[in-house]
């Protein structure tokens, strides 16, 4: 029975937050409302998000309907709905695109509920499971998974059904608490498949599940949303993926934006394709909308505080030209845009996890280092890298320690210093990281969570390591890196907050990240060796789900004749094996002693210490999800990577795993180093340890 004095405080700050709510029902009684399953008429499925202990968003959509509709939601502590305690009246908004969010109150904390939605006249949604936040003194474990980038046009979405399979075989106590999605739960480059010989890329069926109703299709091939309604489409068709349903319909979802939600390369409002920023303020605002529409999150437009409506301010793509000290566009329409929703949120889980969630794209000042001025500095002989210099330089702008150079050179090419009167690079911006910065050091839970979509562990190589006479000689000063765009090269601002870190005493920090396609573990440190490496958390970054990466790229397009091939593929007995996970792990010579030996143990023993003393795992070629665990002594975090999911598996279980990996690390005292542990609980990571 819900606590009464609950229910008012609860109906309270609903009110507030604008939300349609329900009323708990003083006892549990069995459902005295028709409801009939009828999956044509919500085609979307069910979803819930952000939990707190005494509510959650529900979440649903009536397809096909040309008004709105009045829906009743019923709330229940059992599956059959026998024990409902909530029923409340709520309406698939019209100019919502038929969604429906309603946040229902009065829970008990750290309790699974069952949920419906039926129309009128009984026709009923599929059913249901969430479940609330533990209180903020509740000292029990809290686990749940972190996923992101899922493709349902290049994939199968296998990740979702091995989870589901395990979990509903789990103990009660051992059961995921949510999924943390950190972004790309859509991809708005769509390929179509008649755009490619045989309908594939390289070995992934194309399929035909998007469909745009305008769409622009762009010199590079793919095509992207336009209006609204492409932007709608996009989230309906990937929530008729079976398997992306089910996840929704079985665990409450804490979802942040990654770049794909609203353009590939986007930043701020501003659109880049062809290598031209475009300002799209317009496009900007209809992505908003309709994450907003489809992914129930308690997020508003600032100063709203509607959970329930979003509304769309009125802009122009209009050009963007004055920018402040951190970068941010100060065109009045890009502000009305990129404020039209405020991702960034806080949640708590009981005693020891406060989840700090933060957006990597809206206020992000222009990425260096996809500058056209830039353009002359790469080189083929040697694939993704770029000097560490030259990544910080463009990194810190005018504000580079020693003053900034005049140019930047990449061995005999050297262009002007584009950045020289710069200020440095930002992905937070002021205003997000100042909030940050503030909940970071005000935490007082056991383990301060980052969940955001991005990876910060530094992605280098040692090519100043390469014999004499494997390939060119690397013309740079010191270590290669090889990434670019996230933290792993945002030096400034990555060392800006870990120096708050340390500096403040924060105990228990922990990263959670997405986007890079790929498994790694490691250590949070602002600086690597030759410089004092000092880490002051724990990172982890989950692989994608099902979209492709960086490996699968090497295998079909990395020349075979190349002198450095063995550095990204090895090509042992007959097979290609991922060396780019020996490369930025363990280096140059690790590579090459491995492409003669095919022995990954005795490669490892080649191991250049100081190049990656921050990594214990990194695997460049996995696919599958991460299941974070937090309680009083210590964090665990595993990675359960599946075979590449070309096609759905069959099986109840989702298919085969290929490996699975944890890493814990003890509770540590403010100067204290952090540690990690490593344990292979299932199959074989091969050259990802
Ligand atoms: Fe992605």
């Amino acid at each position: 029975m819900a606590n009464p004095l609950n229910r008012r405080g609860f109906l309270r700050a609903a009110a507030a937050m604008g939300a349609t709510f329900a009323s708990g029902n003083a006892f549990a009684a069995p459902s005295r409302k028709r409801w009939v399953e009828r999956r044509d008429l919500f085609a979307e499925g069910v979803a819930s998000g952000d939990p707190a202990p005494d509510s959650v968003l529900l979440w649903t959509r009536v397809s096909g309907a040309a008004k709105s509709v009045p829906l009743t939601v019923e709330v229940s502590e059992d599956a059959a709905f026998t024990r409902v305690i909530a029923t409340a009246r709520t309406r698939a908004l019209a100019e919502a695109d038929h969604t429906c969010r309603v946040l229902v109150g009065a829970l008990k904390p750290a309790r699974t509920y069952w949920y419906r939605f039926a129309d009128k006249d009984g026709n009923g949604s599929r059913v249901g499971r969430t479940r609330t936040a533990p209180t903020d003194d509740d000292p029990r474990p809290v686990r749940f998974a972190f996923v992101s980038c899922q493709n349902v046009c290049e994939g199968a979405q296998n990740a979702y059904r091995r989870m589901a399979y395990d979990d509903e075989r789990a103990r009660p106590e051992d059961q995921l608490c949510f999924v943390l999605h950190l972004g790309d739960f859509v991809y708005e480059v769509v390929d179509y498949p008649e755009d490619f010989k045989d309908g594939h890329r390289y070995d992934r069926r194309i399929r035909p599940a998007v469909r745009y109703p305008q769409g622009e299709k762009l010199k590079v091939g793919f095509h992207i949303p336009i209006t609204l309604e492409d932007y709608r489409t996009l989230y309906r068709s990937y929530l008729h993926d079976p398997d992306i349903q089910d996840a929704r319909a079985r665990w409450p979802f804490v979802s942040m934006w990654d770049n794909h939600e609203f353009s590939w390369l986007g930043w701020q409002s501003f659109q880049q394709f062809d290598g031209i920023d475009r300002p799209a303020q317009t496009r900007k605002v209809m992505a908003n909308q309709a994450w907003f529409e489809y992914l129930p999150a308690r997020v508003a437009r600032p100063g709203r505080r509607s959970v329930e409506r979003f509304e769309a301010p009125a802009v122009k793509d209009v050009p963007i030209e004055r920018f402040d000290d951190s970068g941010l566009g100060q065109e009045r329409n890009n502000l009305l845009a990129i404020r039209s929703l405020t991702g960034y949120r806080a949640l708590r889980f009981g005693r020891h996890v406060d989840l700090l969630i933060t957006d990597q794209h809206s206020y992000r000042s222009q990425d260096p280092g996809g500058r056209k001025e830039g353009d002359a500095l790469g080189s083929k002989d040697f694939p993704e890298m770029a000097p560490e210099e030259l990544m910080r330089a463009l990194d810190a702008g005018r504000a580079l320690a020693g003053g900034p150079p005049d140019t930047l050179s990449f061995g005999n090419v050297s262009v002007p210093n584009f950045r020289k009167a710069e200020p440095a690079q930002t992905i937070l911006g002021a205003e997000q990281k100042a909030w940050f910065l503030n909940r970071l050091a005000a935490s007082r839970a056991t383990w301060k969570v980052w969940g955001n979509s991005e990876g910060t562990l530094d992605w280098r190589a040692d090519p100043q390591n390469l014999p004499a006479g494997t390939g060119a000689r690397w013309p740079g000063k010191g270590y290669a890196c090889l990434g670019g765009g996230d933290y792993g090269t945002a030096y400034r601002e990555r060392a800006e907050i870990y120096d708050k870190v340390r500096d403040g005493g924060t105990t228990g920090f922990v990263t959670l990240s997405g986007d890079r396609h790929s498994f790694w573990a490691g250590l949070a440190a602002k600086d690597l060796p030759p410089a004092p490496f000092e880490p002051v958390g724990v990172a982890f970054v989950t692989a994608s789900i099902s979209a492709p990466g960086l490996v699968e790229a090497y295998e079909h397009r990395f020349p075979k004749d190349h002198p450095l091939r063995p550095l990204y593929i090895a090509d042992v007995a007959g097979k290609m094996r991922p060396a780019i996970n020996l490369l930025m792990h363990h280096g140059v010579r690790a590579c090459l002693d491995y492409q003669r030996t095919g022995d990954a143990a005795a490669a490892r023993r080649a191991s250049n210490r100081d190049l990656a003393p921050h990594l214990s795992f990194l695997d460049m070629g996995g696919h599958g999800y991460a299941i974070a665990r937090f309680d009083a002594d210590a964090v665990a975090c595993e990675f359960v990577c599946i075979p590449r999911p070309l096609e759905r598996s069959e099986g109840e279980d989702g298919g085969p795993v290929t490996y699975r990996v944890t890493h814990r690390a003890a509770h540590w005292s403010a100067g204290q180093r952090p540690q990690l542990e490593q344990r292979v609980i299932e199959g074989d990571p091969g050259l990802a340890l």
